[in-house]
């Protein structure tokens, strides 16, 4: 079954083409112009899918030695994400699945994300505890079947990957500055300052807004911005960066040792990290089986659009409910099941 996807939930365009669940092509690009404006300016992430989506949805056909005529399904993402940016990819793709009389699938994001590490031939098998860490969401879930999942927890403030981008400008690292933390990181001291870790009350919650505040205020009465070095750049993020790895892996493994669950799936853009991934493949000396996405399938992607698309409609009791007339259809369809 070829799938096409399309993903534009906030400032990447991306189209790829699936068989069943082997990737045949991922085009991703980045809106790197919203680093002069220190975040995602949303209209100006509409407009620039716009522009992008028909030469992106070309390119991924033409990389999977495809046509239009050959898809089996559409699917984009129908939520989370920026509003205005998430209608344009919706639209793009419904008129797809209308000219070409196809199925259209609604893909909710953070379940793409959960699944992520089902892309590659990865045999992520049932139950396994899930951190889903990205710029807008920080959830820890018990995923015990295909769409059946238990959120244990979720961040009470920012995300993790929002302190990485709000750490970063403070240390004048860009944005967005996850990538930027992380190399920064692999060349400091750790152990160079102690940020606090948040207390929740909620022992699988997480909080973030108060260590990006503990570095607003070390670098303050520091005086940074006149005593800045490369190196102390280095070493405070590398000591926030263990901060925060710490505080997810310590959950994440708690609640695996609550669930009696050895299956560990991390997935979202801050699944990219070096500290997060070495901190956590640490578990496999103890039985754990720990899963990362490869890095084209941590930051946002169709690839892993498609994939829950072709989950969801094989998955489905009623594949009438996707056959039917794409314009019928309610632009957000609810389904049991989709409980993100
Ligand atoms: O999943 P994603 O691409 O978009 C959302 O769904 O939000 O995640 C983007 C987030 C950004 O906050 C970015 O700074 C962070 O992922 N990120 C990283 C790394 N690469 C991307 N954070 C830490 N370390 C990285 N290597
Ligand atoms: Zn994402």
């Amino acid at each position: 079954m070829l799938t096409l996807a399309i993903e534009t939930s906030c400032d990447e365009t991306s189209a790829a083409v699936l068989d069943d669940r082997k990737v045949l092509s991922n085009i991703i690009s980045s809106q790197v112009f919203h680093t002069e404006y220190g975040g995602v300016v949303p209209e100006v992430a509409s407009r620039e899918h716009l522009k992008k989506l028909p030469e992106i949805t070309s390119k991924a056909l033409q990389a999977a030695s495809t046509e239009l005529k050959q898809i089996d399904i559409i699917a984009a993402t129908s939520e989370p994400g920026l509003i205005g940016a998430l209608l344009t990819g919706l639209n793009f793709a419904r008129g797809i699945s209308i000219s070409i009389n196809k199925p259209f699938i609604p893909v909710n994001h953070i379940q793409a994300h959960l699944y992520s590490n089902m892309l590659s031939g990865q045999q992520l098998e049932f139950p396994f505890i899930g951190l889903i860490v990205s710029g807008g969401h920080t959830l820890l879930v018990l995923a015990e079947d295909l769409f059946k999942h238990k959120i244990l927890g979720s961040t009470i403030d920012d995300a993790a990957g929002e302190a990485f981008d709000k750490v970063a400008k403070l240390l004048g690292l860009g944005y967005p500055g996850g990538q930027a933390i992380d190399k920064n990181a692999s060349e400091g001291n750790s152990s160079f300052h102690k940020f606090p870790h948040a207390k929740v009350k909620n022992d699988f919650d997480f909080s973030f807004s108060g260590i990006k505040t503990s570095v607003l205020y070390y670098l303050r009465n520091n005086d940074f911005e006149n005593s800045k070095t490369e190196k102390l750049i280095n070493d405070i993020s590398a000591s926030f960066q263990r901060t925060v790895v710490d505080m997810l892996a310590d959950k994440t493994i708690k609640a695996a040792e609550k669930y009696n669950v050895k299956t560990i799936s991390v997935s979202g853009g801050v699944s990219a990290n070096k500290g997060l991934r070495e901190k956590l493949m640490k578990l496999e000396k103890d039985g754990y089986r720990i899963y990362f996405p490869e890095l084209q399938y941590s930051t946002d992607n169709a690839a892993m659009i498609g994939l829950a698309a072709y989950l969801k409609y094989n998955s489905s009791i009623d594949k009438k409910y996707f056959e039917t007339d794409s314009l019928k259809q309610p632009a957000r369809p609810r389904i049991d099941h989709e409980n993100f």
